[in-house]
């Protein structure tokens, strides 16, 4: 069975989109993979009652308890290899996962640590990203697909997902257009890296 393991922050509706597509395209026949847990920085982050509503395991990991980067790190690695003992799952999905990543921790699931970013990556990685782009008067944002490399919001780009920036635009309103299709483009990502995964087999 391939594990998925999906860290979040917040409200985890890309979470909730992956879990619902999951069912839907029957990943587990389509592809013997199974979103195996959900863990959190945050315990109250709200993502955590729909997975366990699902029947998903949860976890989480207040990386307030831990003196540096590098031990909350190693302590989050540990609980992730825990859904692919004695091996690490197939793919770790950071979905509103709000950390960086130390290059331990990267390099540890080079090719199989998938993000999603609110912009049209290269430009505006980082925060404030739908504020950043409406000041610099574009006409069109979106989000992005990647993998995860040791360069914050950078790695190889697998969806990207456009949407028209509107005159009365504020930064909310752009910010639930894009999530409505990061919602369609991070299902159909991983869902294509699981395919190539099950073709190689
Ligand atoms: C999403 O817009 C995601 O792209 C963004 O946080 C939001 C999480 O929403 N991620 C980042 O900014 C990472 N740098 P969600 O919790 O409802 O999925």
């Amino acid at each position: 069975m391939r594990n998925i393991v999906i860290l979040i922050s917040g409200g985890g509706s890309n979470m909730a989109a992956m879990v619902q597509t999951a069912v839907k395209e029957q990943w587990q026949k389509k592809y013997n993979a199974r979103i195996a847990a959900v863990i959190s920085n945050k315990a109250e982050a709200k993502g955590l009652i729909f997975a366990r509503e699902h029947g998903i395991a949860t976890e989480v990991l207040n990386h307030k308890a831990f003196a540096s980067r590098e031990e909350f790190d190693t302590a989050l690695a540990n609980t992730i290899d825990k859904y692919d003992s004695p091996s690490i799952p197939a793919l770790v999905v950071l979905a509103g996962f709000m950390r960086i990543l130390t290059p331990g921790f990267v390099q540890r699931y080079t090719d199989r640590l998938v993000n999603i970013h609110p912009s049209l990556l290269p430009a505006f990685a980082g925060l404030h990203t739908h504020q950043r782009a409406i000041d610099a008067g574009c006409k069109f944002a979106g989000a992005t697909v990647h993998l995860v490399t040791a360069e914050l919001d950078h790695g190889p780009i697998l969806e990207q997902a456009i949407v028209p920036i509107l005159p009365l635009d504020t930064a909310d309103t752009l910010a639930q257009r894009v999530l409505t299709q990061e919602h369609i483009i991070y299902p159909r990502a991983i869902a294509s890296l699981l395919c190539k995964m099950s073709k190689q087999d």
